[in-house]
């Protein structure tokens, strides 16, 4: 009875080479229209990040990254000569209730960190001049400039009132002003376009930057003249320009993503169902959400768990990824790991055939979003025409979940038909080695030499 449930699993998660073919070419189609004058459902949203750093830009700079869970401060002293710079760094946790919290609570604690960042680094100095920030702010923004963006809308489970549809960066500049602290916001990025700005510094084969965390996401650079809604501007046609595709958004229509009865769940119970259909099936936030999902389901449809008492198992967003993968990672044969952990947690005893069901149910989960992900790196190449290059991930489903990596990298040779002895796969999706931090400072830099050469 197990193995029919399992085999039903394996029918639901995994996703044959044809289909991410099929995916893949959908999503090169909504690529570009999210590039056209209409639009579409994946924003593809300017950056103004025109070029990567020349690597000439000196100074001091901090950086911000608001991320899902952690808020990181650093400072950034960029040498003369292009290479090593120094960094300082804090990392402060973002309180759970933020999520949901009120927008005056939002800015008053990034702009509280900051004074603490500052009066511990810079105890007792008097700051001549107000220190540049960049501001990694990892939402959808619409940018009329580098220092400016509208949310368009809150992803990853936030939900503040009053800041969708609102540039964010007056409301951050007034907590600061509030508290005297002597800092001036000077570019506003998001993460994949900050990984991608780093990881280009040191790499110049980087040609896109991507975030596979609580999030899912990625940047890489346009020409003004293949973006039709920019056309209006009359920019540069060959000047470069990064791209935030916001592609959690790809197939909010739902016309070509495998979605089960639990992606249509998550959807439906997040605080903005009919969003982010993509990030959905591959951000750290969901994996685990979809695992529980489908253990109740087994439950109540009478196939595991008989007889115990999973009231743990049923309160919402209980699990997270780093469950999936500890299950993943359980070296011993008999799933002793697993046992322990559905125990400790969840104060449930799984059954061998149960604990194996578990295991494979963690794998196709963790499989599945690692073959959509390549979906759209594959998408971006084949847009772009682009044969080799390096990709910059970063994220903690990227540097922490077990195969992610592998697996993806499989599903990417088979999309793009690689002959099997290939020995370097020419698209590599690799470890950013920066975080987007040092990318928000290198473009804080870039553009306040930008400005002080008047272009
Ligand atoms: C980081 C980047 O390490 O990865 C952040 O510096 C980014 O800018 C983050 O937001 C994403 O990972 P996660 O797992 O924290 O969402
Ligand atoms: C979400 C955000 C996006 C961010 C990604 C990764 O998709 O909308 O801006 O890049 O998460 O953090």
């Amino acid at each position: 009875d197990l193995l029919d449930q399992i085999k039903w699993l394996e029918e639901q998660f995994y996703i044959p080479t044809e289909k991410l073919k099929q995916i893949t070419n959908h999503f090169i189609h909504e690529l570009e229209k999210g590039l056209s004058v209409k639009g579409g459902s994946i924003p593809m949203n300017p950056t103004w990040v025109m070029n990567y750093p020349t690597g000439h830009e000196t100074g001091t700079f901090l950086a911000l990254d608001m991320g899902g869970t952690n808020l990181r401060v650093c400072e950034i002293r960029l040498p003369e000569a292009k290479g090593e710079f120094d960094i300082i760094q804090s990392k402060y946790k973002m309180p759970e209730e933020l999520r949901t919290g009120t927008s005056e609570e939002l800015w008053e604690y990034i702009a509280d960190c900051l004074q603490q960042f500052l009066d511990y680094h810079h105890e007792g100095e008097k700051l001549h001049h107000e220190l540049p920030l960049g501001f990694t702010f990892s939402y959808p923004a619409t940018q009329d400039y580098i220092n400016h963006g509208v949310l368009q809308r809150w992803t990853k489970g936030f939900d503040i009132d009053g800041v969708e549809g609102k540039d964010v960066v007056p409301l951050f500049e007034a907590a600061l002003h509030k508290r005297g602290v002597p800092i001036k916001l000077t570019a506003l990025i998001n993460d994949t376009t900050g990984t991608l700005v780093a990881s280009g510094y040191t790499d110049d084969q980087m040609k896109i930057g991507c975030i596979f965390g609580t999030g899912c996401n990625a940047a890489y650079f346009e020409n003004c003249g293949s973006v039709p809604k920019l056309a209006h501007m009359n920019l540069d046609p060959e000047m470069p320009i990064a791209i935030n595709c916001e592609w959690g958004a790809f197939d909010n229509e739902h016309v070509v993503l495998p979605l089960t009865q639990f992606d249509h769940t998550v959807d439906q119970e997040s605080p903005r169902p009919g969003q982010q259909a993509f990030e959905k099936m591959i951000a750290g936030l969901y994996l685990g959400e979809i695992f529980r999902l489908v253990l109740v389901h087994l439950h109540e449809t009478g196939h595991v768990f008989e007889g115990q008492d999973i009231s743990k198992l049923k309160k919402a967003y209980t699990l997270d990824s780093s469950f999936l993968s500890l299950i993943e990672e359980d070296p011993f044969e008999n799933l002793s790991e697993t046992a322990d952990l559905f125990l400790n947690r969840l104060s449930i005893r799984p059954t061998q055939p149960e604990l194996e069901l578990v295991r494979r149910l963690s794998e196709l989960i963790g499989t599945r979003a690692a073959r959509l992900s390549a979906c759209g790196v594959a998408a971006i190449c084949k847009k772009k025409n682009i044969k080799s290059c390096h990709v910059g991930a970063d994220g903690s489903v990227f540097n922490k979940y077990p195969h992610f990596k592998a697996r993806g990298a499989t599903a990417l040779r088979e999309i793009l038909d690689w002959p099997a002895d290939l020995k370097e796969d020419p698209i590599d999706i690799r470890a950013a080695e920066d975080g987007s931090g040092v990318g928000a400072a290198l473009i804080a830099a870039l553009t306040l030499e930008r400005v002080s050469a008047g272009n």
